[in-house]
């Protein structure tokens, strides 16, 4: 895992932008996965900068969601469509048929999910998949507990991350207790993975996702075993790294 310290959130947003927007230039054809969260809001707004000054053209490149709330769809300003429509998509030239989220909409499960993971096999698989980290150690949605050997599923959220997302709600019974999402196996067949993760209460999961012992109780620790991971993360967030494991930063400043 390589890991680059970003000074504050601002410079995450940056570095990591960095790494998208090399990643669309090589291949202009590229399979984004993309995450939602605080954390990526940085990048889709540096990622929006550059395209606005012609330095990055999304138009023939594709994007797949990590997850969406059951029940919600891009009519419920708390659904992750319409984050992702509002934070990123309006602003920039990704043809319309050429995003996809789930849909939270489509109730029975089995078929959504079929659905979701054909939508993403036949894209050819997912060439850079971003990802935030949840308290918990979540990717995705993919829970404290979760099989390492799953594809796109329903899962029931826990209540931590239920208690985490009621900041995006008016109050924490309006969370969704269902969600669908890409499992740890879509997440690990990317061929590249960048983690971004900013401020301190990120600190202590982090240590654990990048040193801590393989187990499905902390779903980030499997990223351990993916071949081309970065993380970028800020000061905060690596405190708890540089604090034990020093050695582990790229580009330390002095
Ligand atoms: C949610 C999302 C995750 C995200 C996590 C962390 O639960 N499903 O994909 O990584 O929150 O969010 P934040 O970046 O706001 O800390």
């Amino acid at each position: 895992m390589k890991i680059i310290y970003a000074k504050d959130y601002e410079s995450m947003s940056r570095n990591a932008a960095n790494i998208i927007s090399a990643q669309v230039i090589i291949n202009p054809k590229s399979v984004l996965g993309l995450a939602t969260g605080s954390s990526p809001l940085g990048v889709y707004k540096q990622l929006i900068d550059w395209y606005n000054k012609g330095d990055i053209d999304f138009s023939s490149a594709y994007s797949v969601n990590l997850d969406e709330y059951v029940g919600l769809d891009s009519s419920s300003d708390q659904s992750y469509a319409y984050f992702m429509e509002q934070n990123f998509f309006k602003y920039i030239n990704f043809q319309k048929d050429h995003t996809f989220v789930p849909n939270g909409k489509n109730l029975d499960a089995q078929n959504e999910c079929a659905r979701y993971n054909k939508i993403i096999s036949d894209l050819g698989g997912i060439d850079l998949q971003l990802l935030g980290i949840g308290h918990n150690g979540h990717i995705g949605f993919n829970e404290p507990g979760a099989a390492f050997e799953k594809e796109t599923h329903q899962i029931q959220l826990a209540p931590d991350t239920i208690e985490a997302n009621a900041r995006f709600f008016e109050k924490s019974e309006d969370v969704p207790q269902k969600a669908y999402t890409m499992g740890i196996k879509n997440i690990m067949n990317a061929k590249k993975i960048l983690v971004i993760a900013s401020g301190l209460a990120k600190a202590d999961i982090l240590y654990e996702a990048v040193f801590g012992a393989i187990r499905p109780s902390v779903p980030a620790t499997i990223l351990q075993l993916h071949n081309d991971v970065t993380i970028v993360a800020d000061a905060d967030a690596l405190s708890t790294i540089i604090a034990k494991v020093p050695n582990a930063i790229e580009r330390l400043p002095k």
